[in-house]
């Protein structure tokens, strides 16, 4: 047995049914034997504070293994360590094995070397598991990140518990064995496809599945179901990148690589808040920045985000513009001489036209200025600058891709490097930050509708033969399927009978998302794999199948620079959750497809998807991992984070691809391409006269469901809102802190005004994560339009003609429960996870005849003889009720007919006190300041939990002028960094608005 596991006794010494107690490193732990399968919890029951679980009875309670306690009965999950009667209490559940005819025990864990699940930067990270709580650590060794993580990636260990997870199988809502489960989905997509043909169904994945995962999805839906209707929701992300580079470089592949930012004298940032989203790698900038001040960066992004606390230059262009500022620069560089002549004449095709293509749509800097909305001269010093600098790194995100002329942009900036020669050698290159943690690793195993495995090409008959050949299957797609926007489209259509959604949350994340929902609801049969139990698409499915989640999962994910690492198990598979790779397989081999599908684990697919890479492969493809077949089990176990191609002559991976000014269309160059430019499908105008942007913010991922679970990442943003310049929000009559509906031609939603000064007049800016589990109305997919990028089909996000007004109400007001209750009967309202409570931001469009009825059905207190304190002054309209409960405070309620109330985080510290005091009735009716010390303000800093009224206190006590000042006095910003922007704001390093576009229309999509 491997190291950390400690015999506790032989099999037959444990009656079945029965448990025994052990001390194991110090460690009290009882141990259970059911038939012949053992289980290993804490021995310390909590509800009787007393170590007697070894002696309460196992058994089987609604469909759950639990052991009884002796004492108070509460019944404990020997799976999960929940408490079936009380969701409060748990204990720590320990991994035990039976080998040899003995029982084997592991407490505490070793160290294991695994990835972030979050963003493309792919963070290594340590994490250990000691007896049921993880620790995390950056992995000094990995060089994405060389020990570093964001505040996500430091909380990672919050976000690993079971509450809300999926852990058996359902069918139509009712619970169902595997065996039931896999032949119900099989059974039904073959008959399906038997009836309707193969095109009536689809995948729809995600870029959050390991590459093994979506190597076995991919080959089943192209290679034996036979078509292509498989998209991921990449699509949403980094389709425009693919897209792009497929058609400059003839392959979807990234040149540069992480370290080419330090190399750089010139970073431009477009589209790009890597402040917030690619966090370790912007403080990986502002390193080298701080050690070279004459490294230069320029941000171009139509918000002053906190990622401009490091620019010399923020050309804060109109939204979607940036094919002209793009075309203007083309023009520019070779007005100025800066070209290239011998690259563009030995490695490329087509300089000409672009050019004269450019020149047409971007006169001179006056009109590119006059368009982008930018002032000419900071346009001009943005131009000079890239004609100056040789070392130039173009570094762009989802503010380039997600757009209707997304393709167009990602060409653009791509052109600029080839005319330059700036592409293939150290510190240069056009280089796409991805979104997901594994969008690249989906990409190169042809995860997306019009992609085939290995970066071969669908509409290629030559590769289809190779992977034909390879797979041995019976039949291949044979053109592109239907690409994200389009495949619901089809299912509302009744085009498409049946789909299986894995590891994403549609329903949420696509533009016009009650069409998906509808679409859904259409479809014959909806089959969700995920981690959670419930989230906004799961409410669609027919068959809910329980996935494996980080932590618990194996395989690999390759970063925005190539760069395919491990991300490796810890934990247990909790239930019967599974993971997907599996699943797939599982399902495959009851639709006949056995011996395609007879994987043994990852290890396995791995290895036939880095020989598949390198079938018919003599240089041709980029995406050559072949070096990485036959690595056998424990090769693959200690596989080190390697950038690929790995293959002859690059055994050792390659850290940038065209060295040799060599690229992969057949004729070796680069493709210059036209880009004229057009604007957004839909302008803004006098119904909807803003621009609706969406994005991330600093603390949160995705649809939350796993970073939401912190309430330390819950403290910086807390709350859905629509940030706006004060001015728009002014004229809109839209108040800072009050609520205001955001509508569009397409939906509408209920959120908080905040004017951040980070945004230009008539923009405004919505976060993308809240969602109808976590808030009443603010689904920004439904307000998206659902335009796409013809080439890329990738939907404009960042384009959506909007209006803002002012959203009445007669109350606000804030819940602090400790129960995770089903959402209030409020007007509005937002779930947060806190640190001793769960809080509800609540408002109300009518007035209770009682606030004592009211009040007391809220908290949970309707038994007359319940604990029950509160004040009432209706004069100012104002409520305060708690309810306490054994001493302790249970719940509590404030109103008001105001948007600004007392302190929250004060008042969740009332929910760590043991017995609640007189002093403290009093002060929870009265003042509302409850316990002693200043209010913090909202938290800036959340590795040490630091707001931002110490922060500003301490710059004006102690008179602090340098982030580095503001470490010293309170740590804020000297763990991970993601705060250091805002701390650089408070000491007034940036400005608080930024300047006005003057307006010009821009052409339409014709
Ligand atoms: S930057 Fe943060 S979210 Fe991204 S991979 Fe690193 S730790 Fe994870
Ligand atoms: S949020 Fe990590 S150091 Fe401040």
């Amino acid at each position: 047995m491997s190291e950390g596991w400690t015999h506790i006794c032989d099999l037959h010494d444990v009656m079945p049914g029965a448990g025994v107690c052990a001390l194991v490193e110090g460690h009290q732990v009882a141990v259970f034997r059911m038939a012949d399968a053992v289980f290993a919890l804490d021995n310390f029951d909590p509800a009787s504070q007393a170590n007697v679980l070894s002696r309460g009875l196992v058994g089987d309670l609604k469909g759950e293994r639990v052991v009884a306690s002796p004492l108070f009965k509460h019944h404990y999950s020997l799976t999960t360590g929940r408490c079936l009667e009380d969701p409060e209490k748990s204990v720590h559940v320990h991994r035990a094995r039976v080998l040899d005819g003995g029982i084997w025990v592991k407490v505490g864990g070793e160290t294991v070397r695994t990835t972030c699940p979050y963003c493309g930067v792919g963070c290594g990270v340590l994490a250990r598991n000691i007896k049921g709580s993880v620790e995390i650590a950056g992995d000094p060794l990995h060089p994405a990140n060389f020990g570093a993580l964001c505040s996500k990636g430091y909380a990672l260990g919050e976000t690993v518990g079971l509450d809300d997870r999926l852990l058996h199988p359902q069918i139509n809502g009712k619970k169902a064995t595997w065996d039931e489960a896999l032949d119900h989905v099989s059974g039904e997509f073959t008959r399906i496809i038997a009836e309707h043909g193969p095109e009536s169904v689809a995948f729809y994945v995600s870029g959050q599945l390991l590459t093994e995962d979506y190597y076995v999805a991919n080959k089943l839906m192209k290679g034996y179901v036979g078509t292509a209707n498989i998209d991921t929701n990449s699509r949403l992300c980094m389709a425009s990148t693919v897209a792009g580079q497929r058609r400059a470089f003839g392959e979807d592949a990234v040149p540069t690589c992480y370290e080419d930012l330090q190399l750089a004298d010139l970073i431009i940032l477009v589209g790009s808040n890597a402040a917030w989203c690619h966090p370790v790698l912007f403080r990986r900038i502002s390193s080298e920045k701080e050690r070279r001040p004459d490294l230069k960066i320029v941000v171009i992004d139509p918000r002053r985000t906190p990622t401009c606390e490091l620019a010399d230059l923020h050309l804060p262009v109109r939204a979607g513009t940036d094919v002209w500022l793009f075309n203007g620069l083309l023009a520019y560089l070779q007005r100025q001489g800066a070209v290239d002549e011998a690259f563009v004449a030995n490695h490329t095709v087509g300089a000409s036209t672009a050019l004269e293509a450019a020149e047409a749509s971007a006169v001179d800097e006056a009109t590119v200025a006059k368009i982008c909305g930018v002032d000419v001269a900071r346009l001009t010093e943005f131009y000079s600058l890239f004609a100056a600098h040789e070392r130039v790194v173009t570094a762009f995100s989802q503010g380039v891709n997600q757009s209707s002329a997304g393709t167009d942009k990602v060409n653009s900036i791509i052109n600029c490097h080839l005319l330059t020669g700036r592409i293939g050698r150290p510190g240069m290159g056009p280089f796409s930050l991805t979104g997901q943690p594994n969008a690249m690793g989906g990409r190169e195993v042809g995860g997306m509708a019009n992609m085939l495995a290995a970066h071969m090409e669908l509409e290629n008959p030559d590769h289809r033969a190779i992977v034909q050949e390879f797979w041995d299957s019976p039949r291949i797609a044979s053109a592109g399927g239907l690409k994200a926007v389009d495949l619901f489209e089809a299912m509302g259509a009744g085009r498409i009978k049946a789909v299986w959604i894995i590891g994403t949350n549609p329903v949420v994340s696509m533009p016009e998302a009650d069409r998906v929902r509808a679409a859904l609801e259409r479809c014959e049969l909806v089959v969700v794999s995920d981690c959670v139990a419930r989230n906004d698409t799961t409410a669609y499915a027919h068959v809910l199948l329980p996935a494996a989640t980080w932590g618990e999962k194996d395989g690999t994910v390759t970063n925005s620079e190539r760069r395919i690492s491990r991300q490796r198990s810890f934990l247990d598979l909790p239930g019967e959750a599974r993971p997907d790779w599996w699943i797939l397989c599982e399902v495959a081999k009851r639709m006949g497809f056995g011996s395609a599908f007879d994987f043994r684990s990852p290890a396995d697919i791995f290895d036939e998807h880095a020989r598949l890479s390198g079938a018919a492969n003599e240089g041709e493809r980029a995406f050559n991992i072949s070096g990485l077949a036959g690595l056998g089990p424990s090769g693959y176990q200690q596989l080190e984070p390697v950038q690929w191609p790995i293959s002859k002559p690059h055994m050792r991976g390659s850290e940038r691809l065209f060295e040799d000014g060599r690229f992969m269309h057949p004729d070796g160059r680069a493709r210059f391409i036209e880009t004229p430019p057009r604007g957004p499908a839909h302008a803004a105008g006098d119904e909807f006269p803003f621009v609706l942007n969406t994005g991330r913010i600093r603390d949160q991922w995705h649809t939350m469901t796993r970073t939401g679970r912190s309430p330390r990442l819950a403290e910086n943003l807390p709350e859905p809102f629509v940030d706006m310049h004060p001015q728009d929000a002014l004229l809109t009559a839209a108040r800072d802190g009050e609520l205001a509906r955001v509508t569009t031609r397409w939906g509408s939603m209920v959120v908080r005004v905040r004017s951040s000064g980070e945004i230009a007049r008539g923009t405004v800016f919505v976060p993308m994560h809240w969602n109808d589990c976590n808030a009443s109305q603010a689904r920004v997919g439904a307000l998206v339009n659902a335009v796409v990028d013809g080439i890329s089909g990738e939907p404009e996000f960042k384009h959506t003609p909007a209006r803002v007004e002012p959203f009445p109400v007669e109350w606000y007001g804030f819940l602090l429960t400790r129960r995770n209750s089903s959402s209030p009967e409020v007007t509005w309202w937002t779930r947060i996870n806190a640190a001793n409570c769960t809080r509800y931001e609540i408002a109300g469009r009518e007035l209770p005849k009682s606030w004592t009825v009211w009040g007391r059905n809220v908290l949970g207190a309707t038994d007359s003889g319940a604990d029950y304190i509160e004040y009432e002054d209706a004069s100012a309209r104002s409520y305060r009720a708690a309810y306490i409960v054994d001493g302790r405070l249970e719940a509590c309620v404030y109103i008001a007919n105001r948007a600004d109330l007392p302190d929250r985080d004060l008042l969740s510290k009332l929910f760590r006190i043991e017995k609640v005091e007189a002093a403290h009735r009093m002060a929870l009716l009265t003042t509302g300041a409850v316990v002693e010390g200043e209010e913090p303000g909202p938290l800036v800093c959340s590795c040490f939990a630091v707001g931002r009224n110490t922060i500003r206190r301490a710059i004006e006590e102690h008179k602090l002028t340098a982030v580095s000042q503001v470490g010293a006095c309170l740590r804020a910003g000297t763990n991970c960094g993601s705060c250091l922007p805002e701390i650089k704001a408070l000491l007034g390093g940036v400005p608080k608005s930024i300047p006005v576009s003057t307006s010009t229309a821009l052409p339409l999509i014709t």
